[in-house]
């Protein structure tokens, strides 16, 4: 047999390695040939500094082992390996220190997408596209953010959305409305049979095992197992200085400190595991990217998705009216000086130095609609697979990264710590040919953003005007929109009240909720009312079935309508009780469950009318 020294002399270690890396060359044997290859491309990548503190063989052999199981996996989930890390940090810090303009040579316009209005013609065709196309789609959540803006202890995805009303979590209302889109589509398609439409979440360690229990608890919230993945994003390594050495992790001499990566991971994620493989075969034409905590977005879905099937975009964000120098960034056309140009979201505090650099000395301004020309991106994205899929052979799905390290000092030599490269989803573009058609599709906020990013405290230092983007406006939100919806849809809905709630002023409407089955589009909607119906502002309304038709009802109390699918049930005549009551509660009240706290309301039930209609058949309602 060989001894471990032949072995690596075998592979290719000289005496150098051994005079220069000391501590490592005598722990060598320690380590399978793989794991050699890798110590080796540490030393040529200069990160010797990584084993200075290595003891004698024999002692903590365990450590050092785990140390090269990490190194592995390290070097296996970044596209191009640990080597090609290192490479590209270098290259960024170096920009980052010599102030380099990631934008120099590029001037910007505004690009050319779809401005929808809720309701409307133009609107209810592009939702009847969207159906149609529903069907062939598949879904990708992006859930492994830490949350740290808004501080809540468990998973974002299983709080609030308006779970004060109906019990449903974000997770829950998402799959429920996927299931909905699948259902209705393969019921204007005429299929014979639903397809499933695919459900990949994409996590992290500090989100995956909470997701997995989350959806095991409660039966996949009625989607088949399979038809849900789970991609677990890793982290990256730290860097501890401009030449991109690695950065020990200060609790473990034997372990690289490790910081996310960013939502950009999901590209190459989607692309190495296999899932966009199996879904084109499947004949997957669609992939909808999404964020862990907007209870609007599936208003906003099938009429998207309808604008990308009729303008054939090939990449479509959507997006909201935005405020010239609103803190949220704008969807820009980039030209180069080199004939180069790209469709991409410009982040707020680099798009108006960028215009007034080119020509435009007033910088981001409003135009005449009141809005800056630059639609503001929601980072929500309809990618068609095909052209996808193509790009992604060719790039593994890396994304163009970012560095934003925090200097000692205007010397710029020198961490306050260490930083990592990061990669934002929204940034795929960056690589596409001219050719691409990348468009956008603009939708009033209302219908379609609400996230809950911020902890009470942040939303109510929030500017005046500004959207505080907290669980209180996101569940708000959700009523907003429900009561405008009905609004259009015919019915008097009375005009909401202002309170505050946690230091943050809102417009509390009534508070109106519906499964999605009830009412996925608004042509959905518009079927179900009839007559003249009215809502008080105090009322609560929960429709929690597919067939409940609302007719001449008069509502000023609490409704809760319970159907089974195979249930039709007019509502109608005159519901009055004591309702719903909101009562405050304040954030720092740790008595209260943290989920209500954060929202800093909760419903007093005390009275109201609940049905429920189980069997099949046809059913009246009148109070
Ligand atoms: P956010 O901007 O909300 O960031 O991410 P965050 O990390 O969740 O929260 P903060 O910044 O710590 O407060 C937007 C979306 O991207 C996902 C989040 O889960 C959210 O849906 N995300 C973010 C990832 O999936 N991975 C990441 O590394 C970062």
């Amino acid at each position: 047999m060989e001894s471990a020294t032949e072995g690596i002399s075998k592979l290719g270690i000289n005496g150098d390695f051994a005079s220069s890396v000391p501590n490592l060359h005598k722990n060598l044997s320690l380590l399978s040939p793989d794991q050699i290859e890798l110590a080796k491309m540490l030393v040529a990548m200069e990160q010797s500094h990584l084993f200075t503190n290595w003891p004698e063989p024999g002692v903590d052999d365990g450590e050092k082992k785990a140390f090269f199981d990490q190194v592995t996996r390290l070097n296996s989930s970044y596209p191009g390996g640990l080597a090609s890390y290192i490479k590209t940090a270098r290259g960024l810090l170096s920009d980052s220190k010599t102030g380099k303009n990631p934008f120099d040579g590029f001037t910007p316009s505004v690009p050319t997408g779809e401005n929808l209005s809720y309701g409307d013609e133009t609107f209810m065709k592009f939702e009847e596209a969207g159906v149609k196309e529903a069907q062939n789609a598949a879904f990708v959540l992006v859930a492994g953010g830490l949350g740290e803006r808004l501080g809540y202890n468990g998973i974002k995805v299983n709080t609030l959305c308006f779970k004060t009303t109906t019990g449903a979590c974000f997770l829950q209302h998402y799959i429920e409305n996927v299931l909905a889109l699948q259902e209705a589509s393969c019921k204007v398609t005429g299929g014979q049979s639903e397809r499933d439409i695919p459900f990949a979440i994409m996590t992290s360690d500090d989100t995956h095992a909470r997701t997995m229990q989350l959806l095991e608890s409660n039966k996949y919230f009625g989607m088949k197992p399979a038809q849900i993945k789970l991609l677990k994003q890793e982290k990256v390594a730290c860097l501890e200085d401009n030449d991109a050495r690695l950065a020990l992790d200060p609790q473990n001499k034997f372990r690289i400190q490790t910081k996310p990566h960013g939502h950009g991971d999901v590209h190459a994620l989607l692309y190495s595991s296999g899932v966009l493989e199996e879904w084109q075969r499947g004949g997957v034409r669609w992939v909808l990217f999404f964020q862990d905590t907007n209870g609007l977005l599936f208003k906003a879905i099938p009429a998207s998705l309808g604008v990308s099937a009729t303008k054939g975009y090939h990449v479509n964000s959507l997006a909201v009216p935005r405020k010239a120098k609103e803190a949220i960034g704008g969807i820009t056309k980039l030209t180069h000086t080199d004939g180069r140009s790209m469709v991409i979201n410009v982040e707020y505090n680099q798009l108006d130095p960028l215009l007034r650099a080119t020509g435009n000395p007033d910088g981001d301004v409003n135009c005449e609609t009141g809005y800056s020309p630059f639609p503001g991106n929601i980072n929500q994205l309809i990618m068609e697979l095909g052209p996808y899929f193509e790009e992604l052979k060719k790039t593994g799905g890396a994304i163009k990264e970012f560095v934003n390290p925090k200097y000692k000092d205007a010397s710029k030599t020198a961490f306050k710590s260490s930083t990592r490269l990061e990669c934002m989803m929204q940034d795929y573009p960056k690589t596409l040919p001219p050719s691409a058609r990348v468009g956008f599709t603009v939708m009033d906020a209302w219908v379609a953003y609400a996230p809950v990013k911020n902890n009470p405290e942040d939303a109510a230092k929030v500017p005046k005007g500004n959207p505080y983007h907290s669980a209180t406006s996101g569940e708000m939100a959700v009523y907003r929109a429900n009561s405008l919806i009905l609004r259009r849809a015919g019915v008097q809905v009375e005009d909401p009240v202002q309170q505050e709630f946690n230091g943050q002023e809102v417009e509390v409407w009534p508070r109106v909720v519906w499964k999605p089955k009830w009412g996925l589009t608004f042509a959905d909607v518009k079927k179900k009312v009839a007559g003249s119906s009215s809502i008080s502002q105090k009322s609560t309304l929960a429709l929690k079935g597919r067939n409940i038709f609302i007719e001449n009802l008069s509502l000023d109390g609490a409704l809760v309508v319970e159907s089974g699918d195979g249930a039709e049930v007019k509502v109608g005549g005159s519901v009055k009780n004591k309702g719903w009551a909101i009562e405050k509660v304040d954030y720092k009240d740790t008595s209260v469950p943290e989920e209500i706290r954060i929202r800093g309301f909760r419903f007093q039930k005390t009275e109201q009318l609940e049905k429920q209609y189980t069997e099949p058949g046809k059913f009246e309602l009148k109070a």
